[in-house]
């Protein structure tokens, strides 16, 4: 079994009596989810989709006519449909598999001792390709949701972020995750992408700190550099803007207010990024 894989199974099954505590971050997300509809008809798709504590599914099929989850761990989303009452709902399909394609590559660089640079190569090679799940896009509206710390963090797993060729390898994961989100999105259709970036574990009063402090405690954390590897919020929105690949096929980007994630066992905070794909 594929030890990176394992450890997202594990967090998934310790996260499932998140329902409640999950309410408000659940709220955000969906109310983001629901403005991005524009018609009857629209498709959505959901990256990293896992127990779905972060998705109304009842609510959004007020409003999709389909809903495409996406993510590893089948035991999840079987979890979530069930949970939302939704096992027997033929508009919610279902669709396991490793979105970045290399996630067993990685987990045998984690195993050598030292970084095999031959396979490291090849997973960069790899990861310069298209989306390796064939998934039946493309969607109206497209969603990653607190997917990106997880894929960086199995790159910190893989060769840890000491190796001199983390940074080129947690970039092209990203990477290719953002071209995998875009060339899943129709011309004229929408973006969001949620991202957590940092938790309580090394900000204690993430929880406790009122909403009207919230944004200025966040620019403090991120100027102490007290931020998951990869995810700063600024560097998120730069992989649409400027002179990256992606800005020509995007537009009326948005960087959304950040919010908190109140997973019971740890807090997070969250930023969300929506654009439209240019027609
Ligand atoms: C932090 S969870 C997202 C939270 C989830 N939306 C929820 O509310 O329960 C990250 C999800 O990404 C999935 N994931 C991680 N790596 C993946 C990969 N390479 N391909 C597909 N899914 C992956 C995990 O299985 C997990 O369900």
């Amino acid at each position: 079994m594929n030890p990176l894989f394992e450890e997202e199974f594990r967090f998934n099954q310790a996260s499932r009596p998140s329902w409640e505590s999950s309410q408000q971050h659940r709220n955000t997300v969906t109310r983001y989810l629901k403005q991005l509809s524009s018609v009857q008809g629209d498709r959505l798709c959901v990256l990293g989709a896992g127990n779905c504590n972060d998705l109304d599914l009842n609510q959004l099929l007020q409003v999709y006519d389909e809903i495409h989850l996406v993510d590893l761990d089948q035991s999840a989303l079987e979890y979530a449909l069930e949970a939302q009452n939704l096992s027997e709902e033929s508009a919610v399909f279902c669709h396991t598999g490793d979105l970045t394609g290399v996630g067993e590559q990685l987990a045998e660089l984690s195993r050598k001792e030292d970084t095999s640079q031959s396979l490291l190569d090849e997973v960069l090679e790899e990861l310069s390709g298209s989306n390796p799940l064939e998934l039946p896009g493309p969607f109206d509206v497209v969603c990653s949701t607190c997917i990106l710390s997880q894929l960086v963090l199995q790159v910190i797993h893989a060769v840890g972020e000491t190796d001199p060729r983390f940074e080129e390898l947690m970039q092209a994961v990203r990477a290719q995750h953002y071209r995998t989100i875009v060339d899943l999105i129709t011309p004229g259709g929408s973006g969001l992408i949620v991202s957590d970036f940092v938790s309580s574990e090394s900000a204690a009063d993430l929880k406790q700190v009122p909403d009207f402090q919230f944004t200025q405690y966040l620019s403090q954390l991120l100027s102490s550099r007290n931020f998951f590897h990869g995810v700063h919020p600024g560097i998120l929105l730069s992989q649409l803007q400027g002179k990256s690949p992606l800005a020509k096929q995007v537009y009326n980007l948005e960087m959304l207010p950040p919010w908190r994630w109140d997973l019971g066992m740890r807090q997070y905070a969250v930023a969300g990024i929506r654009f439209e794909r240019i027609p």
